[in-house]
């Protein structure tokens, strides 16, 4: 079978569906390859800040290894902003919703309520809330988020910073989106592990480049 034989879904067979299922397997399987390729076209977006929204994304990425923290929020790091391409409005929300199926709860919710969170830094500078934030007041996540923003988000403008390269990344990216999606030792739901290791950050810090 190269090609099912239905022109309207309702008209398929079980063959065709399996047929089907097995192709989704494989183009699933590539998921993190694409996610980088669209890490890099962010490259060209949104211009006025002194490094591009890859440098950001990479910067915030080096900011989470450097601190020590895990791998699902090393991802959570590198892909926070990756909805700007194609949802300015709520790019958090699209970041989470790639995430959601393949990191730690708290990781998605912190990439998911983000934005709001930034708005601390600079709302006031252009008549917008900054205290967006405080709608979230007592959640179990609500100081992962405050740190996610003021320890690597909010502070990945520098040009001058020591970013490592998209390619350090890549093994991390492979292994998040090669879990089982939903599995519940994936998503973990209301486990919380802290963003900063001091034991881990300083044995990085031996082995950086
Ligand atoms: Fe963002
Ligand atoms: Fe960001």
């Amino acid at each position: 079978m190269k090609t099912v034989n239905f022109n309207a879904m309702k008209d398929g067979t079980r063959e065709e569906y399996e047929f089907l299922t097995e192709h989704e397997i494989e183009y699933a399987a590539k998921t993190g390859d694409r996610l980088l390729d669209a890490l890099v076209k962010l490259d060209e977006g949104l211009s006025g800040y002194k490094i591009t929204r890859l440098g950001h994304s990479l910067q915030s990425a080096t900011r989470a290894w450097r601190d020590g923290a895990d791998t699902d929020w090393i991802v959570s790091a590198l892909l926070h902003d990756i909805g700007d391409i194609y949802a300015p409005y709520n790019h958090d929300e699209y970041a989470a919703a790639i995430l959601k199926p393949f990191v730690r709860e708290q990781c998605t919710w912190v990439v998911e309520k983000h934005g709001d969170f930034q708005r601390k830094y600079y709302a006031h500078h252009v008549g917008g809330n900054p205290h967006a934030r405080d709608k979230f007041a007592g959640h179990a996540y609500f100081d992962d988020c405050d740190r996610f923003c003021e320890r690597w988000d909010q502070s990945s403008f520098d040009p001058d910073y020591d970013t490592l390269p998209i390619d350090f990344f890549r093994a991390f990216v492979a292994e998040v989106f090669a879990r089982k999606a939903y599995e519940p030792s994936v998503t973990r739901p209301g486990e919380r592990v802290p963003l900063v290791d001091p034991d881990i950050a300083r044995e990085r810090s031996g082995a950086s480049a």
